[in-house]
């Protein structure tokens, strides 16, 4: 049966994935690329400079920073950000997910979190969640960003589980290939469009059902 689920944090646990989208818009604008909300979602679970790419190549300016500037574009981006994250409380949490994860934790399922995100460990502890977590995955520590499966993969072994014993949950499309690359259930938060891929899906982490899940887990 499943022992563990192991969490996206941007978009799952609480509503980052905005605060990250304003943040690269801002700078977007600044550069001469403005971008929408679909686009974002190409954004979503990947890493700071790897976004950083994807937008550039978006405007066919990849070829117009030195690495020099790029890192100092990220690092804008970056400051921007970690300002409209200040104000997080555990208020901020999305809707359902802590009643979910204190359901998991009753039922002993072992929890990990697998965020690209290096600004990971600063917002579980301003949401207070960070008791809740036996392991966190340090992306740093990474060679491969999502869709690679190499974060949820790491994840489960910091759990001392096996990948086939894990949920992911996730609300980025690269997230959830990750996921099902790493050969875990995938739950998908999000439109039915952008989660396609996910083994389940909802549009609101409200109607996460860990019984549900368990049950679909199982039967795969
Ligand atoms: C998560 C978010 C991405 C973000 C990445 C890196 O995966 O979904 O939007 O780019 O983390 O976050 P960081 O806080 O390190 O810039
Ligand atoms: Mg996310």
């Amino acid at each position: 049966g499943m022992r563990g689920i192991v969490f996206d944090l941007d978009g799952v646990l609480t509503d980052t994935a905005e605060y990250h989208y304003q943040a690269w818009k801002a700078l977007g604008e600044k550069i001469g690329i403005p971008f929408d909300r679909a686009f974002n979602e190409n954004l979503k679970g990947i890493s700071r400079m790897d976004s950083l790419e994807r937008i550039l190549e978006l405007g066919h300016k990849e070829n117009d920073y030195t690495q020099a500037e790029k890192e100092i574009l990220a690092s804008d981006k970056n400051e921007h950000y970690k300002e409209l994250i200040l104000e997080i409380t555990p208020k901020d949490l999305l809707p359902g997910i802590k009643a979910f994860i204190e359901a998991a934790k009753a039922r002993g399922l072992r929890l990990a979190l697998a965020s690209a995100s290096k600004n990971g460990p600063v917002i579980l502890e301003r949401l207070g969640m960070t008791d809740y977590f036996e392991a966190v995955v340090d992306p740093s520590t990474l060679e491969h960003g999502k869709p690679d499966p190499e974060i949820f993969t790491k994840g489960a072994e910091l759990l001392g589980l096996p990948a086939e014993e894990c949920v992911g949950i996730e609300d980025a499309q690269a997230g959830i290939a990750a996921i099902n690359a790493a050969g875990m259930f995938s739950v998908g938060v999000g439109s039915a469009e952008s989660m396609k891929e996910a083994d389940l899906f909802v549009e609101s982490t409200a109607d996460l059902d860990l019984d549900e899940i368990m049950r679909a887990a199982a039967a795969k």
